[in-house]
């Protein structure tokens, strides 16, 4: 009766041509969030390998029992100072960290307020917590202002820096601003800023402080697991009270050693952060001369809006065919009639090959 149901759900995402299929793929990648390409380098490889040389494989138990180890204390410490925070704690992934964060702060009575455009592990922590919440329109100041004026209970506000489907980034400062008015708590999801905005490529956290900033491992710092950076009082407190940080098996510690290697790397401001900047603006620049409609981002997420599920699975299939792999982005992840390319640029890409992507989107007559 239950398994009926999702068979149903998934005849419709079919009629809709919207039912996703996993299987192995090939070809230059411009869909992952390896922005920097640092999931293949040495630095990182040599340093998982040691620590599976003297740790072992598995995470092995939960932090609290026994599975921090001295490469989680490390990880820590580096993301705490890098940042600029008192201190900071590992969590197995980025959507564990936001649910832990959101549904360990608040409960019923208190308030989330989501920007409309809010990754969907924001908006389930929300959910989970029992708090009310309320989305604002995608960066939206005035009416992020209009809501916190408008009631008194405790607020979270949860953005992202850069937003996972558009590329563009949060008015940072304003937001800041208002939060610290109203008296709310801000926590920032800087998954897609970490490695390409703020003074070499540290993110959101050199432009403002928010109370709580979220930092994905496995995007542009190349590894998995993530970073929550805060008070002391903030990371003691979800330590303890954290469900998806206390009842689930610690980060394996050679990814942690993974994730140290990629903090070092951006500390050191090596050379891939320019070389996404300059393919940054490479792409720009090409799909602008080629007459594409490009969004407002200049991060290194560039969507191409479709706006038609079946148009677009046939322009992913043709740049497949031709040995490109790019994001195709459909309702209900993004709103219908937005479905788009997305187009994600990394440090490792040539300037050839994103001029013979551009090339190709072109070519394939569907835009
Ligand atoms: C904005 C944002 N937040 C959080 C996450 C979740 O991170 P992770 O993939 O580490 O679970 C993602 C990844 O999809 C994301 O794009």
């Amino acid at each position: 009766m239950l398994i009926d149901r999702l068979t149903a759900r998934l005849k419709l995402a079919e009629q809709e041509n919207a039912k996703r299929q996993i299987r192995v793929r090939h070809g230059v990648d411009f869909a992952s969030n390896d922005y920097l390409g640092f999931s293949q380098r040495e630095e990182l490889k040599r340093a998982a390998k040691a620590t599976i040389d003297s740790h072992g494989v598995g995470g092995r138990a939960s932090h609290l029992v026994m599975g921090h180890t001295q490469h989680h204390e490390l990880l820590s410490q580096q993301a705490a100072e890098l940042f600029g925070y008192e201190a900071a704690m590992v969590f197995s992934s980025g959507y564990a960290a936001n649910l832990g964060i959101i549904a360990t702060l608040l409960t019923k009575g208190d308030r989330v307020l989501h920007d409309r455009l809010n990754h969907a592990s924001l908006l389930d922590g929300g959910a989970l917590s029992g708090a009310n919440f309320r989305r604002f329109r995608h960066n939206d100041v005035a009416q992020l202002r209009d809501f916190l004026s408008r009631s008194n209970e405790p607020t979270l506000v949860a953005i992202e820096s850069v937003y996972s489907m558009d590329g563009d980034v949060a008015d940072l400062v304003e937001i800041q601003a208002a939060c610290q008015e109203f008296g709310a708590t801000l926590l920032v999801d800087d998954a897609h800023g970490v490695g390409v905005i703020g003074h070499h490529g540290r993110g959101a956290s050199t432009a403002i402080k928010p109370d709580i900033l979220m930092v994905a491992c496995g995007k542009a710092l190349g590894s998995y697991g993530a970073l929550v950076c805060g008070s002391k009082e903030l990371i003691a407190g979800l330590s303890n009270f954290s469900r998806t940080y206390v009842y689930t098996t610690a980060l394996p510690p050679a990814q942690a050693a993974a994730s140290s290697a990629a903090l070092a790397l951006l500390q050191a401001n090596d050379s891939a952060i320019a070389t996404l900047q300059s393919n940054i603006a490479h792409f720009r620049y090409c799909a602008e001369d080629s007459g594409l409609l490009l969004s407002a981002s200049h991060s290194a997420i560039q969507p191409i809006h479709v706006g038609d599920n079946t148009r677009l699975m046939n322009l992913a299939e043709h740049l497949e065919a031709k040995g490109f792999l790019v994001g195709a982005i459909r309702a209900p992840t993004v709103a219908k009639g937005s479905e788009r390319l997305r187009i994600s640029l990394s440090a490792a890409h040539t300037p050839a090959q994103i001029e013979q992507l551009i090339s190709e989107v072109r070519r394939s007559d569907l835009i």
